[in-house]
């Protein structure tokens, strides 16, 4: 079974997501260990409720390589092949990049390559997008970048507030993060350039 780390910073409804399609068996991984860099991290006691592995790594102080050593020496330690970073709210180094080669996903909330960076649904809302939503992609050095694995669309109402509009968001996230995941475990694919391909036989 393929082994999973998740890294979190907050709430974590998006790791609860993948935990209950695990738990379903809809996705064929295992979650080896959840990481949370904040110690306020709500994720953090789900995931020790579910009788997950759960360790908290304080970022705070610590430069990013230095930090990003600990995190790969945690996640090497349980055998962690794919990382899932579900409301992380660190920049990756380079090293940590190249010590999980195109095995690292995230999850944002807008369309990309529009919004990028923080309070995304804000920003959408705010700029007055009639189409928004969310984008699983690989992670590269740079600031929700990498190459995309699955996107969803929400329309924005008259009546909407940047709340009801995540609200929404939120509901896609949930849905098309484990069904990357699944897809990913399950499928042949392969990047080129920025395009992520499945199989057509099967994908
Ligand atoms: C989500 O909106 C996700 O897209 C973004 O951070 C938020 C995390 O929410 N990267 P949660 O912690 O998964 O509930």
């Amino acid at each position: 079974m393929t082994k999973l780390g998740i890294l979190l910073s907050g709430r974590g409804s998006n790791f609860q997501a993948i935990a209950d399609q695990v738990a379903a068996g809809n996705v064929p991984a295992e979650i080896a260990i959840v990481i949370a860099n904040r110690p306020d991290a709500l994720g953090l006691e789900s995931a020790r409720e579910r009788g997950l592995k759960a360790i908290l790594l304080p970022s705070k102080g610590l430069d990013r390589e230095s930090y990003d050593r600990q995190l790969i020496a945690a996640l090497r330690e349980v055998g962690v092949e794919w990382v899932v970073l579900a409301g992380y709210m660190r920049l990756l180094s380079a090293e940590f990049i190249r010590a999980f080669p195109q095995r690292i996903l995230n999850i944002h909330p807008s369309l990309l390559p529009a919004f990028p960076g923080l309070d995304a649904q804000h920003q959408a809302f705010d700029y007055g997008v009639k189409v928004s939503g969310c984008t699983v992609h690989f992670v590269d050095e740079h600031l929700d970048h990498g190459p995309i694995v699955m996107q969803a669309a929400v329309t924005v109402a008259n009546d909407d507030t940047p709340e009801s509009l995540s609200e929404r968001i939120l509901v896609e996230e949930h849905r098309i993060y484990s069904e990357s995941l699944r897809r990913l475990l399950t499928e042949e694919w392969r990047i080129e350039g920025r395009r992520v391909l499945f199989s057509p036989s099967i994908g």
